[in-house]
């Protein structure tokens, strides 16, 4: 279906929504790594991409494809052996890959906090919740213990915790795993970030909860003026929560551009297959809509070429043998060679 931007040359800025001024955080070519005895494990390789001042960002990709160690990355909070090993962040104009790990603490207290998708790794189990967020704000914040314990309990209820003022005194096994999650946004909330890491909550949580706790984060970083990026599987979130999105498969940005624009004309045939498998009012027939079959590729051991093209109903030899590079299509950046061009009006 023909949209606005789609009748754009290209180039050429659609609307006022996407800012023109310098991002919050730009990640540029970030190359993160394990090194495993399989070999090297490229889980982000060679990741660009723009946040910008108050928008709402999605990243979304099959599970595996490097959404989480994305955002580890910029929080610098990589597991076990996992290593940012080549690339920038730039947050504020800083190198967050070049901090030490002092600079990196204060900025993750103040500036940046991640809502993690295991609460449990990223609670403490044997201190209450209460004295967990409390302490936090006490730090950061430097305000007195009473004036923290009174903003504690304000963001608790703020999170939809009932009974606050019982609630503070117990610890995170006493919680249910959607009330782990608002413990968890009220943590990530407490010191006002400017910037919030959401990572979709997996397990154990249905898709309605998982939904009212991303449209919790959504108004409370609206409230706050907050720049966001939010994981998600879920394109109906994305649809529905989010200014622009992100495409990740197997490390590497496919598709990237404003939602109403990626949703309703995907260029990428991974995107469209994401798209594909979810029934949608603007399919027209002819379109190229399929769901994806097989499995991504072994970040030990990538295809040459694009790293799709295993899976890919266009493929050709071209796809084989070259990686394809992100090309711009109006507001919106999308690497495959068999991308669908800009339709002029
Ligand atoms: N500790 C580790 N050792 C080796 N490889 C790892 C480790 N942690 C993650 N990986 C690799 O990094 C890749 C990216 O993982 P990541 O957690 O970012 O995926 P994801 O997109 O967040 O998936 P999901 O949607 O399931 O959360 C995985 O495919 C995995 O192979
Ligand atoms: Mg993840």
């Amino acid at each position: 279906m023909a949209t606005d931007s789609s009748t754009l040359p290209e180039n050429t800025p659609a609307n006022d929504a996407v800012p023109d001024r310098m991002p919050l955080l730009q990640i540029q070519e970030l190359h993160t790594q394990f090194e495993t005895k399989q070999g090297t494990v490229r889980a982000v390789d060679g990741l660009s991409l723009d946040l910008y001042e108050g928008e709402v960002l999605g990243l979304v990709g099959e599970s595996g494809c490097g959404k989480t160690m994305t955002a580890l990355s910029v929080m610098g909070l990589l597991p076990g052996n996992g290593r940012a090993v080549a690339g920038e962040i730039s947050f504020e104009g800083k190198d967050l890959l070049q901090c030490s790990a002092e600079e990196m603490q204060q900025i993750r207290g103040r500036k940046l906090a991640m809502v993690f998708q295991e609460p449990m790794t990223a609670l403490t189990p044997t201190m209450t919740i209460g004295r967990q967020i409390s302490e936090a704000i006490e730090i950061h914040l430097k305000l007195s213990r009473q004036a923290s314990r009174e903003r504690t309990l304000d963001l608790l209820a703020q999170v939809g915790i009932p009974s606050p003022q019982s609630r503070f005194d117990d610890y995170i096994h006493q919680f249910s795993g959607g009330m782990r999650q608002r413990v968890m946004i009220a943590i990530a909330f407490s010191c006002q970030p400017r910037l919030l890491l959401a990572d979709e909550p997996t397990t154990a949580l249905d898709v309605t909860v998982q939904a009212q706790i991303l449209d919790l984060i959504k108004s409370l970083a609206q409230e706050a003026s907050m720049t966001a990026l939010f994981i998600t599987h879920d394109m109906g979130i994305v649809a529905g929560s989010c200014d622009r999105v992100a495409v990740m498969y197997a490390g590497r940005l496919v598709e990237e551009g404003p939602v109403d624009d990626v949703l309703i004309n995907p260029r990428h045939p991974y995107t469209q297959g994401l798209l594909g498998s979810v029934p949608s009012l603007e399919s027209e027939p002819g379109d190229r809509l399929f769901s994806i079959s097989g499995l991504p590729p072994d970040l030990a051991s990538l295809p040459t070429g694009c790293n799709f093209w295993p899976r890919c109903p266009l493929a050709d030899e071209r796809c084989r043998a070259e990686e394809p590079v992100l090309e711009q299509y109006g507001e919106s950046q999308a690497a495959c060679w068999k991308a669908i061009p800009l339709q002029m009006a």
